[in-house]
C-alpha cells in the first residue's frame, strides 16, 4: 500500500519503534498506538499514556479508564465501540505532562490516524487532546461544547470533556462527575446527528 494509503495496522507499525521523542522512547516499555473499532464513529483522544498503559499496551486502561469506561456505559457504549488513543503515544517518564516538540512529533501520528478511521466526531479528553485538535486553551470553558474542525477538507465535530484523572485528583467529586456524565450525553447526541 501507498504512503499516503495506509491501513491503521500499517500505521501502527510504522510507530511501533518510533525513535522521534528521545527521552519518551529511552523510557517506555512500548509504544501505546491506540485500540477498539477501526471504522468507528467516534475516536477519543487522551494526553499520553501513564504507568498501567505503558505496561499493558492499551490507551486508558488503569483508573482513568475506568472511569472512561464508566461513562462511555451510560450512553450505552463500551470502549470496543469507539476508538482510544492518545495526543501522544508513548509515557512522559513520571507522568510529567507531554512536551510541545513531544506533541508536535506525534502530529503525522495523529493526523494519519484521523484520516484512516474518519470519525465523524472527535472527542478529546482534556487540554493536551483539545488544544492539539481545535487550537484552543480552557478545558473548563470548552468542556461539552461542539465545535468544529476542518482537515484534509473533511469537517469533524469536536466535542471536548474534562479528563477523568481531574476526576480522580478531585476525590470523585459528584459535581465534576455529574458535568462530565452531561458532557457525554452531548457526545451521545453528536454521534446520534451524525449518523442520521
Ligand atoms: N490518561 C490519558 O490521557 N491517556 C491514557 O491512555 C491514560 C491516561
Amino acid at each position: 500500500m501507498s504512503q499516503n494509503n495506509l491501513t491503521l495496522s500499517e500505521l501502527k507499525q510504522q510507530y511501533s519503534n518510533c525513535n522521534l521523542c528521545q527521552e519518551l522512547c529511552d523510557n517506555r516499555i512500548q509504544v501505546v498506538f491506540g485500540s477498539g473499532k477501526e471504522n468507528s464513529t467516534v475516536i477519543f483522544i487522551g494526553e499520553a499514556s501513564g504507568a498501567s498503559e505503558d505496561k499493558q499496551g492499551i490507551p486508558f486502561c488503569g483508573a482513568s479508564g475506568k472511569v472512561l469506561q464508566d461513562l462511555l456505559a451510560t450512553i450505552g457504549l463500551t470502549r470496543g465501540d469507539v476508538f482510544i488513543t492518545n495526543t501522544v503515544i508513548c509515557r512522559p517518564p513520571n507522568n510529567r505532562n507531554p512536551k510541545k516538540e513531544e506533541i508536535e512529533n506525534c502530529r503525522d501520528r495523529l493526523d494519519k490516524t484521523i484520516q484512516i478511521i474518519q470519525p465523524k466526531v472527535i472527542v478529546t479528553v482534556g487540554n493536551f487532546a483539545t488544544q492539539r485538535i481545535t487550537g484552543k486553551i480552557g478545558i473548563t470553558k470548552l468542556r461539552g461544547n461542539i465545535l468544529e474542525v476542518t482537515f484534509n477538507s473533511q469537517i469533524y465535530k469536536v466535542v471536548p470533556v474534562v479528563h477523568p484523572a481531574s476526576l480522580l485528583y478531585n476525590g470523585r467529586n459528584s459535581v465534576i462527575f455529574d458535568q462530565m456524565k452531561k458532557d457525554f450525553q452531548t457526545i451521545k447526541k453528536v454521534i446520534e446527528e451524525s449518523i442520521i
